[in-house]
């Protein structure tokens, strides 16, 4: 037997062709172009409107200038993990800035959004514990109650109700409880009601966990987020985290609270301890994103009238979308061949909406999701509501 012909070899083959069969096999497509709304693919010129690059900071002139200065400076990588000599002058600058930016004692940050939740969730909560966690959170979330070993009882989504009769029967019973949310839905766009489970958290003994990646540079004055969203002062959310890699336009996450917390996970998280620090130019891209949201509040409002404004000229088509204000705009396809079918149209016409299947999405609730930047001009978005026009003439339902 060689190397090439191991029986693993042919049942990955099999699970790879079966995925084909479904129309859930998925490639790669390659940006050949700068990160930005207007750009190019395979050398086409074509409009993104998938990204999480909610505020186009991903190829603004000031991230890149500082960037670009502190690997000058510094270096091109932080040469150890964080508790070794990782640790340099720019993790606590942004550190330091985050928890500003955020209202809270201290931030930390981790290298991304997926590591952060593994590492937040598996050490709050373990054997003994009991996470409670919203049907629809993001998968990093869920393989984060996986790895904690903790007991997990999944609530439907957003309902407060179910939330309080899961913690009122069945809460007591454990050493800790860990309520579990994002605040804004990365495949659906809608909100967690944050207020009423601020509450929950506090009646019942439990701590409250945000994920803030979606809503971080985007909800709120200035983009601070969900808690400035719903005026909920910042103490409220025990846990609160964020990516640094969606409308921040760099890489990376942190976790915002109070110092006992980070502290704590500082000693204890292996996500964060066991793995090389972010390197000097993601640190200097996220620090000079955070100090342009707090001298551009103006950012994120001209981000939240693009969103209303598209979401409203699809309604006005007759796709059944919701007034959420945030730029996750999902419309719902159904099946996965009609999805990407559609998608490769839009793509033809010079728009990239990526098709979302399951099982990122649950089956028959695959979608196109579109996202909207602030760095799509008016009447981009005007000719690709007329798309969804023409779409919608073709295939009226
Ligand atoms: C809600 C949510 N949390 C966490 C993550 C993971 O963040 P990162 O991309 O920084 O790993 C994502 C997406 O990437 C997300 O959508």
């Amino acid at each position: 037997m060689t190397n090439r012909s191991k029986s693993a070899w042919r049942q990955l083959e099999e699970e790879l062709g079966d995925l084909g069969d479904r129309g859930l096999r998925r490639q790669l497509r390659e940006i050949t172009g700068p990160q930005r709304s207007r750009t190019t693919m395979v050398g086409r010129p074509v409009t993104i409107m998938c990204a999480n690059n909610y505020l186009g900071l991903a190829d603004h002139p000031r991230l890149q200038e500082f960037a670009c200065r502190m690997v000058r400076e510094y270096g091109c990588s932080a040469g150890a993990s964080r508790l070794i000599s990782g640790t340099m002058t720019l993790h606590r600058q942004l550190e330091e800035e985050l928890a500003a930016f955020k209202g809270t004692e201290a931030a930390l940050v981790y290298n991304c959004g997926y590591m952060a939740n593994l590492g937040l969730i598996a050490t709050l909560a373990g054997r003994g514990d009991l996470i409670l966690s919203d049907a629809l959170n993001h998968a990093s979330i869920v393989d984060g109650c996986r790895l904690s070993r903790a007991d997990l009882l999944v609530y439907r989504h957003r309902d407060v109700g179910h939330l309080e009769s899961l913690l009122a029967e069945r809460g007591a019973a454990y050493r800790r409880r860990l309520i579990v949310t994002d605040s804004v839905f990365s495949m659906d766009g809608d909100l967690a009601p944050l207020p009423a489970l601020a509450e929950l958290a506090e009646r019942y003994d439990a701590l409250l966990m945000v994920d803030d990646a979606h809503a971080t540079g985007v909800l709120g004055n200035g983009g601070r987020g969900s808690a400035a969203h719903f005026g909920l002062a910042a103490e409220r959310i025990d846990i609160l985290m964020g990516t640094l890699g969606k409308a921040l336009g760099s890489c990376g996450a942190f976790v915002a609270g109070r110092r006992q917390l980070i502290d704590y996970l500082v000693n204890k998280s292996r996500s964060f301890i066991y793995t090389t620090a972010l390197p000097p130019a993601a640190l200097a891209a996220s620090l000079a994103a955070v100090r342009l949201l707090a001298a551009e509040p103006e950012l994120a409002a001209e981000l939240r009238q693009k969103s209303d404004y598209f979401r409203a000229g699809l309604r006005r088509l007759g796709f059944a979308i919701a007034d959420d204000p945030t730029p996750i705009v999902p419309v719902i396809v159904g099946d996965a061949a009609t999805t990407m079918k559609l998608s490769e149209d839009f793509l033809a016409a010079g728009v990239f909406i990526q098709g979302i299947r399951p099982p990122t999405v649950e089956p028959g609730k695959a979608r196109l999701r579109v996202t909207i930047s602030r760095d799509l001009e008016w009447r981009e978005l005007d000719r690709v509501l007329a798309l969804f026009a023409r779409w919608r003439a073709a295939f009226p339902r």
